[in-house]
């Protein structure tokens, strides 16, 4: 309540911006954990933040989720993006359909009339398997896609609940929690600090990817959000910003 009676949303958005070195954020007004009009706008002005990122030629890689599903249901463009590619950032994460990467990138690329392509790999893999799928031409050729990136776009979860809507098995959610995990976003787990806690070989987004990506633009919302924000923000990758009001305020609260 405190912030709100400072600050107007136009404010906020300029102090969470500062508070996390961002190049841009925007600011829905309300909580998507309480409704789901304001989850829809969260996604409309997801959509509207990638179309202004895009240029021609560009290739962006798209996380999953239900958020990012949103986004996707709202994409429009003036013009058919023939110059562009939408791939998936990661493999299959043991997601429902409806929401998987490859699921989001193919419905982005139908509504824009640009091109897409898919990776029909699993994200656990031993290091073996990994090793001999990547020796597909195939695999190999979406995979050096998807790492080529200009624009990265990803939802960012709670780890707990992200481990268990992916099925991971309870020695390992153990272990995440032991380590401090807290947030999860592109498939890897943060502390409170934004430091990496679980990583695994994977065919998708590298950490190394992440950071040489021009853009990389966050979409998540809701209170019970909030914290897990600022971990991935201190994580210190993102360059934008698409959340709620609420999220908002408590990222803040936990900067
Ligand atoms: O699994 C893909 C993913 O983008 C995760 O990285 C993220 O934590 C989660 O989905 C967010 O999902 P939702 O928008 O459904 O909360």
């Amino acid at each position: 309540p405190l912030v709100k009676e400072l600050f107007g949303l136009s404010d906020l958005e300029e102090a969470v911006r500062a508070k996390f070195g961002l190049r841009k954020v925007v600011i829905v007004p309300g909580d998507s954990d309480e409704s789901d009009d304001v989850k829809r706008e969260l996604g409309r002005a997801g959509s509207r933040v990638l179309g202004q990122s895009l240029s021609p030629g560009d290739v962006v890689a798209v996380m999953g989720g239900t958020t990012m599903a949103r986004m996707a249901a709202h994409f429009k463009v003036s013009a058919p993006l023939a110059d562009n590619w939408f791939v998936p950032a990661r493999g299959g994460l043991g997601e429902s359909v409806d929401y998987q990467a490859n699921t989001i990138a193919s419905e982005l690329a139908k509504r824009t009339g640009a091109r897409y392509r898919m990776l029909h790999v699993p994200d656990h893999l031993s290091e073996e398997a990994y090793q001999t799928i990547m020796l597909e031409p195939n695999v190999r050729e979406v995979v050096d896609m998807i790492r080529s990136a200009r624009i990265v776009v990803h939802g960012i979860g709670e780890a707990v609940t992200m481990a268990r809507r992916r099925k991971l098995d309870p020695e390992t959610i153990a272990e995440l929690l032991k380590d401090g995990a807290l947030a999860e976003a592109f498939g890897y787990y943060f502390d409170r600090d934004g430091r990496v806690v679980h990583r695994m070989a994977t065919a998708g987004l590298r950490l190394e990817d992440i950071e040489a990506a021009e853009t990389v633009i966050g979409l998540a919302g809701g209170r019970s959000k909030g914290e897990a924000i600022a971990a991935v923000m201190r994580f210190g990758h993102d360059d934008v910003l698409v959340t709620d009001e609420a999220a908002a305020e408590e990222a803040l609260r936990h900067s």
